[in-house]
Parts: structure tokens; sequence; C-alpha cells
């Protein structure tokens, strides 16, 4: 093809960061393709709300299937988030030869092997950077260059939301509750917020990061997940001034002799570990390779811009490589549900 078109289904946060990157970088994006590369329509059932980005109003529509059904279409990103209609967007989108690009975490842990078989079944990549840690590259380091290797452990800082309210209560005292809303005037948290705060975003990621990682689906009902909302500001002065620890909100997964524990809960963390200098909406997976040994990515884990960057990033890829499979395997899982969660990272 002489050009790629890009169709996007959700003109919300991140959406408004897909239009501009294309604002600001289509020249470029183009030239790396070596062929025009454009953002032919975004769908949304608003398209009259300002999002604070220029976009050209011929490409705006409120019919979904003037991207889904759209011939001249060749990568939709699906940024609708929840469960439906999102699932029917994305694979109507494959049935129809689409390749799709999502960040919609909470579908993807919750229904891996039908999008996963489906994209399959249709011949089209199906890609998912942006669901994991924001703008952090993650999981395509996984699926590539780390995995060669037998993961001792995965673990990691893995929302923004919440790791924009522990930091702020540590910094400036503050309480929960008044800093929640301003993690969300920041354009961090899920439209629901308790899936941030109550671990459930975590968990989301952690279960696409165990799958890629170890081989294993978990769905969440396997595995032990609470948030941060029971954690007050004198836990943290006390973790701090008496421990000498912070208190981070972590999934983790790691192999032990009993098999493999999943996990989400906050967590005392020892000051000299790197995860504890991990502040505000930053995130890092912290990878236990038993050849490559420990490596950390750190980055924006929420965000606007940032999640933008992967979302455009995986369409870059699927341009560059469009006859790459990826092999996830079969779902069955091994894995007991968690036991102790006193440990100390
Ligand atoms: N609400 C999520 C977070 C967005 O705060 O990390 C990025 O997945």
């Amino acid at each position: 093809k002489s050009e790629i078109n890009i169709g996007l289904i959700g003109f919300g946060t991140i959406g408004a960061g897909v239009v501009e990157i294309f604002n600001k970088n289509q020249d470029i994006l183009s030239k790396k393709c070596g062929k025009p590369v454009n953002l032919k329509k975004v769908a949304d059932l608003d398209i009259t709300t300002d999002r604070g980005v220029k976009i050209d109003e011929s490409i705006l529509t409120t019919d979904v299937n003037d991207v889904l059904e759209n011939d001249d279409i060749d990568i939709v990103i699906e940024l609708v988030g929840g469960y439906e209609p999102a699932k029917t967007f994305v694979l109507k989108a494959m049935e129809n030869g689409k390749h799709v690009v999502s960040a919609n975490k909470a579908l993807i842990a919750k229904h891996w092997e039908e999008l996963i078989s489906n994209a399959d079944k249709n011949n089209v990549r199906f890609s998912f950077e942006a669901s994991v840690g924001g703008g952090i590259p993650v999981l395509q380091p996984l699926n590539e260059c780390l995995s060669a290797n037998r993961f001792e452990a995965i673990y990691g800082i893995m929302n923004g939301t919440a790791n924009y309210i522990l930091t702020k209560m540590s910094e400036e005292g503050l309480k929960f509750e008044d800093v929640l809303k301003e993690a969300q005037d920041k354009g961090y948290a899920e439209a629901d917020p308790t899936f941030d705060i109550e671990g459930h975003d975590t968990a989301q990621k952690l279960i696409v990061l165990t799958k890629l990682g170890f081989g294993e689906y978990v769905p969440q009902e396997k595995f032990h997940v609470e948030g941060i909302t029971k954690i007050t500001p004198e836990d943290i002065e006390f973790a701090k001034n008496e421990l000498d620890y912070v208190i981070k909100l972590l999934g983790i997964a790691k192999q032990t002799n009993d098999g493999l524990e999943i996990r989400v809960h906050p967590t005392f963390i020892k000051n000299d570990h790197l995860l504890a200098s991990v502040n505000d909406v930053f995130n890092a997976i912290y990878l236990i390779g038993d050849f490559v040994g420990p490596v950390m990515l750190y980055g924006q884990g929420a965000g606007r811009m940032a999640t933008a960057s992967a979302v455009v990033g995986d369409c870059l890829d699927i341009i560059f490589n469009e006859n790459k499979r990826i092999s996830y395997g079969p779902v069955e899982s091994q894995v007991k549900s968690m036991k102790n969660i006193d440990d100390i990272i």
C-alpha cells in the first residue's frame, strides 16, 4: 500500500493525545515509514466538546462504522475503555481485516483468549503496549529481547494515580481524598478511579505481564488484590521515620518453591531499593531474569501524551512489521491462589 490510514475510536484523554502526536509529528512518522501515515477518522459519540487539540473537523464522526467498515483504514486504535462496546469494536475491526491497537487493560486482562485468538484467526496484529506502564516500553521487551529468560520475579509500581497519591501524601502530608482529585484533574485516573485506588488497574496490568513473562494466564479472581484506600499519612510517616521504608502499591508475580505467586497490595520498600525513588506519576517494572539479571523499566505510567506515545508506537511497529506474529500460547494455568502477603521488598 502506498499509504497507511489509521482510524481512532474514542476521543477522550488519550485519544486527544494521539491527535496531538499526529499534529506535531506526522511528518516524521511518515518519513520513518517511507510512506504517508494518516489519521483518517476519529469516532466518538461526542464530537463537539473541546479537547484542547486542533483537529480537522472532516475526520470526526459519530458513526463507529466509518472506522470499522471503512475499506481505506488499515489500523484501528481502540481507546473507548471498559468492556462493552469496546470488545465488540475490537472483534469487528479484526474480522474486517484491520490491525488493532488498544490501551484497554481491563478488556485485555479479562478477555485475553478471545481477543488473541480472534486476531490470530483473522491474521491481523493486536498490540497493546500502552495497556501496561503508560509510555514505558515493557511488553515488547518481554516478548522480544528479554524472552530468553525464565523470570524469578516481575514486580513494580504499575499505577500512576496511586503512586501520585502516595507520593503527595508522603511529601506534603496530604490526605488520600485531597490528592485523588488532583490526579483525576491531571488525566491520570481511570474513568472510574476506584480501579486505580483499589488495585484493580494494577491487577489487570499484572495479568498481562504474567502472561507475557511467565506464560501463565491468571484471572483476577485467583489472586489477592488490595488498594491504598486504607493508608493514612501517619502510616507513611511511621514507615519513613521509624523504619526507613516507603509504602508503594505493588503488583507482584514471583516464582516460589510452591509455584507462581501473584498479588497486588501496598508494600514496604526499603529506601535503598530502586523502586523506592519512583515518585509521582512514574511507574517502574522490575524484572529479574535468570540470565539477564535485574532490569528496571521506568517512565511515565499514565497521562495523555506518554500513553499516546505508546499507542502511536504500536501503530508504527505494525507498519514496520505487518507480518510479525506473536504466539502467546494457551491459557490454562497451574497457578494456585496466593498465600502470604507479608513480604517486604
Ligand atoms: N489510570 C492508570 C494509572 C492509567 O493511573 O496508572 C494508566 O494505565
